[in-house]
């Protein structure tokens, strides 16, 4: 496996294309220095670098990107809005965080949690404001796509009504034990054409382990052609499988060649898709925003 080897893409609403696996800076990386993964991750072909403000650490993420000696078109950098600081606006924020990022735009902007951004006496007004200084942000070419994070269908549906740029994505907790939860809102993307990203994809594996996602995944591997894919490989080839992009992490070099490598191999069969559904179907288990999200 070469660092050479291209991550495939998936079609935006906007008509820009976006890469299918992300490697993250949060969770295990929040607040850290990631100058030096950071570099590591791009050495080893992943481009598409998940930020955001919350983190605490787009500094060094642009330090490593700085680093990387990677031209900065061959990069998928995205950034995410934290709560607003008083007296700070969208734009105010979003220029600091090229500034740390060292670069001119971020390729997608997010908008990290609604919940954030319901305050003030009339919270959906509040809400749609946001986005369109993210709207604007867009047209400014400060970000060439613009999207949100952690949104249930009231909150698109409240975004919708003002707004005059579709979100291109929803990152969004998304995994197998996830998929009633999430059922009416993955239909809801793909009436508005909104692609969903994934985190927490690999939950199965070791978040919530025991479960019959575990049997479905050593089932495929009798049958599957990729011989020798891992566990987590399985996870990633499920979700693009569903054109789901799967932003994963991981500080470790061996496993950064293992989420590249699974841009080779096979596209699972139909059958080995539904056994994983199967499988997570009737489950429920969340890890992140348990205080707001269902
Ligand atoms: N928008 C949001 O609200 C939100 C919320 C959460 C996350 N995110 C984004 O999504 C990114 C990924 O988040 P995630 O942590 O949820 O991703 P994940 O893909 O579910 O988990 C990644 C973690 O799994 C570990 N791992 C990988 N394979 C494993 C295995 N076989 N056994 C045990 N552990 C394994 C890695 O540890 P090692 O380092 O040891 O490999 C890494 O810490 C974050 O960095 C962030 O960018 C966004």
């Amino acid at each position: 496996m070469s660092a050479l080897t291209k991550i495939g893409t998936f079609l935006l609403n906007d008509g820009t294309r976006i890469p299918r696996t992300a490697w993250g800076t949060g969770t295990a990386l929040y607040k850290q220095d990631v100058t030096n993964v950071t570099a590591l991750a791009i050495k080893n072909g992943l481009t598409h670098l998940d930020g955001a403000q919350v983190y605490a650490n787009e500094d060094s993420l642009g330090a490593g990107i700085a680093n990387s000696g990677v031209p900065r078109e061959s990069l998928y950098i995205v950034t995410k809005l934290a709560a607003l600081p008083a007296g700070q606006t969208v734009r105010e924020t979003l220029v600091e965080s090229l500034k740390k990022l060292r670069v001119d735009y971020v390729d997608l902007f997010l908008i990290h949690s609604p919940t954030q951004h319901r305050g003030g006496s009339d919270g959906k007004k509040t809400l749609q404001g946001v986005w369109k200084a993210l709207e604007e942000a867009k047209a400014d070419g400060l970000a060439k796509s613009i999207g949100v994070s952690n949104f249930m269908v009231q909150d698109l549906e409240d975004l919708l009504e003002t707004a005059t740029v579709v979100p291109s994505v929803n990152q969004i907790e998304f995994h197998a034990y996830l998929l009633d939860a999430t059922r009416e809102l993955v239909e809801y993307h793909k009436k508005k054409g909104i692609i969903i990203e994934s985190y927490g994809g690999l939950t199965p594996l070791f978040r919530k382990t025991g479960g019959p996602v575990d049997a479905a995944l050593q089932k495929i591997k009798t049958t599957y052609a990729g011989d020798s894919a891992t566990d987590g490989q399985i996870l990633i080839k499920w979700l693009h499988a569903k054109g789901i992009v799967a932003v994963t992490t991981t500080s470790k070099e061996s496993r950064m060649k293992e989420i590249l490598a699974t841009e080779t191999l096979p596209e699972l069969t139909a059958e080995e898709v539904k056994a994983i559904d199967e499988a997570g179907s009737g489950q429920h288990h969340r890890t992140f925003w348990t205080n707001v999200l269902p």
